[in-house]
């Protein structure tokens, strides 16, 4: 049974197909992943009932997966890393040169993204200095064994860069209004908002995994 008071980032955290209905109703169970689904279905003016009835299905459901919050911490740091990290810098890349080709070709166009290729550039400058920080600082600290409060500093810059993050995807969003393609989009601008919708996903995924499964483990003293 879904209780309404519970947190989208609990919710978010009990498997995929959970995360599946709350990307598709729209809520942000990343940055706003504290935020109860009853307070957050009223924010976005969503239909609670149809939510839980979502969820409830997907619960169902099961897809096999790992719960993350039972397996070690290293363990998850290492999925974040080769699950999230390794393929990120190539996918952005993609979407930044899509993005620069549709705004070139296509600049004429009223329907035209523009000031999305800068907006991405700018997203992958973001992510760049986030993920090196991550892999230069805070990883390497959770893989040697240490947690508590000594990590309280580069866990709070961390979840504010994660905001940041979170504002960059809703500008996204509204560039490219809700990653649907005009009519007369070639198929490279279509598969640009395919791309951008799978990034987001992905984005979201990561950092829901990391704040709130792997931050509040770190924090926590052994
Ligand atoms: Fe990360
Ligand atoms: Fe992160």
């Amino acid at each position: 049974m879904i209780i309404t008071e519970t947190s989208l980032g609990d919710l978010a955290a009990t498997g995929p197909d959970a995360r599946g209905v709350l990307l598709r109703h729209q809520l942000d169970f990343c940055c706003g992943g504290g935020q109860s689904l009853a307070d957050a279905c009223k924010a976005g003016d969503l239909d609670l009932q149809q939510v839980v009835t979502d969820l409830e299905a997907a619960a169902t459901r099961g897809s096999e997966s790992v719960d993350w919050r039972e397996r070690p911490v290293e363990d998850l740091v290492n999925h974040i890393l080769e699950r999230f990290h390794r393929p990120l810098p190539e996918h952005v890349n993609s979407v930044v040169a899509a993005a620069e080709k549709v705004e070139r070709v296509h600049a004429a166009k009223a329907s035209c993204p523009h000031g999305l290729a800068a907006h991405l550039r700018a997203i992958r400058d973001d992510l760049t200095s986030h993920l090196a920080k991550e892999e230069q600082v805070l990883f390497p600290a959770l893989l040697g064994g240490q947690r508590g409060g000594m990590l309280n500093g580069p866990v709070t810059v961390m979840m504010r860069e994660h905001d940041d993050h979170g504002e960059n995807l809703k500008h996204t969003r509204s560039l490219t209004k809700d990653f649907v393609p005009p009519e007369e989009a070639c198929a490279t601008w279509r598969a640009l908002y395919e791309e951008l919708t799978r990034l987001e996903a992905d984005l979201m995924e990561h950092i829901h995994l990391e704040n709130h499964v792997l931050f509040p483990r770190a924090l926590k003293k052994v």
